[in-house]
């Protein structure tokens, strides 16, 4: 098959893109199929057209890849990619967007609130809100960003201010969300729409105080336990979890599911990742290996349920 693979993009998850895109082109190589890596920029598009692939395989991540642009410019060509659609990438990329459907889809959720800059708010008037909204500690992020670019875990609120600057250089609306005390799972989830199925569940021990942007991407910076020590029941729950979450999207093809387990046993879901990334050190690959399915495999099936 001839098949193309967007990478790197322009977003701030470019570096990790980087590495996604190699993984993929490397595995569709070795399958066999006639790859052509393209470092995407939106003034690229029309070489998609011209090289006539048979389908495209997205690997970028954040915005401009992961949001359902790419996704929609595709649509509009008539050219078949791999993955979800717009709609689903949409709803994902926008952390407080999707979690207002968890929640109203019986789904555990941490209090949080969202807050656009466009109503006028600053950094200040945000602090008093969220101080009056929400306990710490906190977490303040972007609420369209990934691999926790922007992000910040508050502990004391001299620490507010500048957490919210922070998130508010990467997006134009920020979302404070209550931290939960926990183990920081994630749950893979494959399959054509209506029968998929979620891989183990995988446990993150991050070397840092949390799984932050050096944990995720230096080599050793976590550790991964799959399948995570955690009884049946719990393991049961995030991967029904995770698999309703994923439809509740309307995600198609693959999706990973971020949880932190509570104190209290229960699954609090925090994001869905229509791009997951497919580096070295990501976890989706991690969660196919230890069912038996190869990175080669997993690309490859990717592939195949997208033409399906
Ligand atoms: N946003 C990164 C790529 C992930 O979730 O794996
Ligand atoms: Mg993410």
């Amino acid at each position: 098959m001839k098949i193309a693979v967007l990478y790197g993009g322009i977003s701030g998850e470019r570096e990790v893109s980087l590495s996604t895109g190699k993984g993929i082109i490397e595995a569709l190589i070795h399958n066999g199929h006639d790859v052509i890596g393209i470092d995407f920029h939106p003034n690229r598009i029309h070489e998609i057209l011209d090289l006539k692939v048979d389908i495209v395989f997205v690997g970028l991540h954040g915005k401009h890849g992961e949001d359902g642009r790419i996704q929609g410019l595709l649509d509009m060509l008539g050219v078949p990619y791999v993955g979800s659609g717009v709609l689903a990438s949409s709803l994902a990329m926008d952390k407080s967007k999707a979690k207002q459907i968890f929640y109203q889809n019986g789904l555990q959720t941490a209090k949080s609130i969202s807050l656009p800059v466009q109503l006028g708010k600053n950094a200040h008037t945000m602090v008093e809100e969220i101080k009056q909204a929400l306990s710490l500690p906190l977490v303040i992020k972007p609420n369209q960003e990934g691999s926790t670019l922007g992000l910040t875990i508050v502990n004391t609120e001299d620490q507010l201010l500048p957490a919210i600057k922070e998130a508010m250089s990467c997006d134009s609306m920020i979302m404070a969300e209550e931290y939960i005390v926990g183990r920081e799972v994630t749950v893979a989830v494959m399959g054509t729409q209506g029968n998929e199925k979620a891989l183990p569940v995988v446990e993150i021990i991050p070397k840092n105080e949390y799984y932050d942007y050096e944990s995720k991407y230096a080599p050793g910076g976590s550790e991964h336990v799959c399948p995570a020590e955690i009884s049946k029941d719990i393991a049961t729950k995030l991967q029904r979890d995770a698999v309703l979450a994923h439809q509740l999207l309307g995600c198609d093809t693959y999706s990973r599911v971020d949880f932190i387990i509570s104190d209290k046993e229960e699954p609090i879901i925090l994001e869905v990742n229509t791009l997951p990334g497919m580096t070295p050190t990501s976890l989706f690959p991690d969660a196919a290996s230890v069912i038996g399915i190869s990175y080669e495999e997993m690309v490859e099936e990717f592939v195949r349920i997208s033409l399906d």
